[in-house]
């Protein structure tokens, strides 16, 4: 049972041994105690638990426990001490009554034990255990009633002022927590007088103090004054700043403060931050033209998060090559600048036209397939990103004047791709279909080429690619045909110059014909290894014969309308705007 431990050690004394300090004693046997109030009374009544004076002043004054004549009175050891001080009889400590002035007698926190941990945990007034350590630390824990931040307890705790700071309630925290804009007393003492130190002027000093690097994405602000310090001069040593980036800046490690004292040899605690801005990594992966690696100081990095210094190499994807102004290199670099810039502008790569990917020439990458809800099956051409070339014919239909995307529907590399838009070619047999969708280019999806030559549109060689004959499947590889341009009498005597007649090309072995589904398939001469589109076939059979091999008429090419050609020409992927260029 002698085991009662209270937080102030019971030294061995003998009875009435009421001292004040070291330098004299508190009351005066012949004079008795003078109270504040200037009453007095008997010796024997000070510090036995009881207030005797008006105000308390024998015991603690009001309600201040701090203000006692007993805080450093020594207990004889069948004695315990109240909480500010007085000392009790051991056999009056929780025994239901109050013996103490300030009740400290019947705490729970002193009278309740933890079964387990009698050491480790404490009890709240409530009688809820919680850690010891948890009690007087500024913030309430005790679940019900809050009794662990009680000032009548924690104000006679310790709280070492060199590295403590103790809140206005009582309980303590460590300095550093102190004016850091997070209230850790519960009465927010520790934030209150943030703004009331005395200003520390800026030192003019040289060498002096530490230095406040001139950064223009910066906020710098003086933390316990809360003053705004301008960039370019020194601040004394035990300045403690906070460094916010300004708009659009961030840290590299993406908080939003960082925090800085002025160490007394004139540095920082550590180097001042660098705000940064991150560079617009969305244009790196905004077309389908280009691919990008990224490189942080000779390492590969994510292109997803530009910081400054960050390299990005972008190269043309399969299918594109780069614009001529760039040169035929295979790739350029841009460079991620310290203000968030890129040191160039992102250009997209051209697609590759007119060029087979193999020697397989069965495989034309322009020449696409066209199917209407009818089933009915005709050819066409990728002239653009998103634009096929076809006739009027294949889409027009007899029970619908107008032209209706939903009815078709254009295969491209095996794939189904719906059309949004079609741009019929008025009294000429042609119709340009605007893909719903921007086309990835590859080594088997490549426009045809365009020309003005009049040389290579006046070719009298020519090349058609068409369905199979022998299949009536869907597939990616076409039956390339050779045709024969020839003049336009052979197909008609009233054929204008819009047109022009094209034949299947006899052969010795096998004589080629075309058929109603090669309608709409464009028409090819070919160019030092480059195909340009020079017609679209427009057959419609005079007898019923599904196909021929007599003379057949096509659009030329180079007569559809100036809006058709307008069209194709300007039907580029978009040139994707970067920020602050
Ligand atoms: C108490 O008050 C009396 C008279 O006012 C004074 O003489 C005496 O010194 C005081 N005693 C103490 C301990 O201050
Ligand atoms: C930085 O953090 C904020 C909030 O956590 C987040 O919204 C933002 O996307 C982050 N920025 C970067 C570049 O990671
Ligand atoms: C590029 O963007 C697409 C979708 O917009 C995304 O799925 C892909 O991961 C991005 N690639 C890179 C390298 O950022
Ligand atoms: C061309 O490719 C197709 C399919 O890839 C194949 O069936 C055909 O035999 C090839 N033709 C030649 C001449 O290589
Ligand atoms: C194409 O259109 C059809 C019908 O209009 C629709 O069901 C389908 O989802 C579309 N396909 C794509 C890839 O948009
Ligand atoms: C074109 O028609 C003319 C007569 O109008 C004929 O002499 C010539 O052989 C025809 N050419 C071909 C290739 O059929
Ligand atoms: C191709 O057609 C021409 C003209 O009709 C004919 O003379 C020739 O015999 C045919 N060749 C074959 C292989 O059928």
């Amino acid at each position: 049972m002698w085991k009662v431990k209270f937080f102030l050690i019971i030294l061995l004394c003998f009875v009435n041994c009421i001292r004040a300090d070291d330098d004299g004693e508190i009351c005066d046997h012949d004079q008795g105690f003078n109270c504040t109030d200037g009453s007095t009374i008997d010796c024997l009544d000070v510090c036995n638990g009881i207030k005797d004076c008006k105000d308390g002043s024998d015991e603690f004054l009001w309600n201040d426990i701090t203000e006692s004549p007993c805080r450093n009175q020594e207990c004889p050891n069948d004695h315990v001490k109240c909480n500010y001080g007085a000392c009790i009889p051991i056999e009056y400590h929780c025994d239901n009554y109050f013996n103490c002035a300030d009740k400290s007698d019947e705490w729970k926190y002193y009278c309740n034990k933890h079964k387990e941990n009698p050491e480790e945990f404490k009890s709240c007034e409530s009688g809820d255990f919680i850690p010891k350590n948890e009690f007087c630390n500024g913030k309430i824990d005790c679940p019900r009633d809050g009794s662990d931040e009680w000032p009548n307890l924690c104000k006679l705790l310790p709280c070492p002022s060199n590295t403590h700071f103790r809140c206005k309630s009582g309980g303590c925290i460590p300095l550093t927590k102190k004016c850091n804009n997070i209230k850790d007393c519960h009465d927010n003492s520790d934030e209150k007088t943030c703004g009331n130190v005395i200003k520390n002027p800026v030192s003019t000093t040289p060498n002096q103090g530490c230095l406040v690097r001139r950064d223009r994405n910066y906020y710098i602000k003086n933390e316990l004054e809360n003053y705004n310090i301008i960039p370019g001069g020194r601040v004394p040593v035990n300045t403690r700043i906070i460094i916010k980036c300004s708009n659009n800046f961030f840290f590299p490690e993406n908080n939003t403060e960082q925090r800085r004292i002025c160490e007394r040899n004139g540095r920082w605690d550590s180097p001042l931050p660098q705000c940064i801005k991150y560079c617009d990594a969305r244009i790196l992966n905004n077309s389908k033209s280009t691919t990008a690696q990224c490189s942080l100081r000779g390492s590969k990095v994510d292109c997803n998060k530009i910081v400054p210094r960050t390299v990005a190499k972008v190269s043309c994807a399969d299918g594109y090559k780069m614009p001529e102004e760039l040169g035929d290199s295979a790739s350029y670099e841009m460079t991620c600048e310290r203000d968030g810039k890129w040191s160039k502008r992102k250009d997209n790569c051209e697609p590759i036209c007119g060029r087979y990917a193999s020697d397989n020439a069965s495989v034309a990458p322009w020449h696409v397939g066209v199917k209407t809800y009818l089933n009915q099956r005709c050819g066409g051409t990728i002239v653009s990103p998103s634009i096929v070339i076809t006739a009027l014919h294949c889409v027009q239909f007899e029970d619908d004047t107008a032209l209706s995307v939903d009815k078709v529907v254009v295969i491209i590399d095996g794939n189904s791709v719906n059309v949004s838009d079609i741009f019929g070619g008025g009294d000429i047999d042609v119709a340009l279909l605007k893909l719903s969708e921007i086309l990835t280019l590859s080594k088997s999806i490549r426009p045809i080429c365009i020309t003005e030559s009049v040389y290579i549109a006046s070719s009298t060689k020519a090349f058609l690619h068409g369905w199979p004959k022998d299949t009536k499947k869907i597939t990616e590889v076409f039956h390339k045909t050779e045709l024969d341009v020839l003049p336009r009498r052979n197909c008609s005597a009233k054929l204008n110059g819009r047109y022009i007649c094209v034949r299947p090309a006899y052969k010795l072995h096998r004589n080629e014909t075309l058929c109603e589904g090669d309608s709409g398939s464009g028409i090819t001469a070919e160019s030092d290894g480059v195909n340009y589109i020079i017609g679209i076939l427009s057959f419609k059979p005079a007898r019923n014969d599904d196909c021929t091999n007599e003379p057949i008429v096509a659009v030329r090419f180079n007569q559809i309308p100036e809006l058709q050609k307008t069209m194709i020409s300007s039907d580029k992927e978009p040139l994707y705007e970067m920020e602050n260029m």
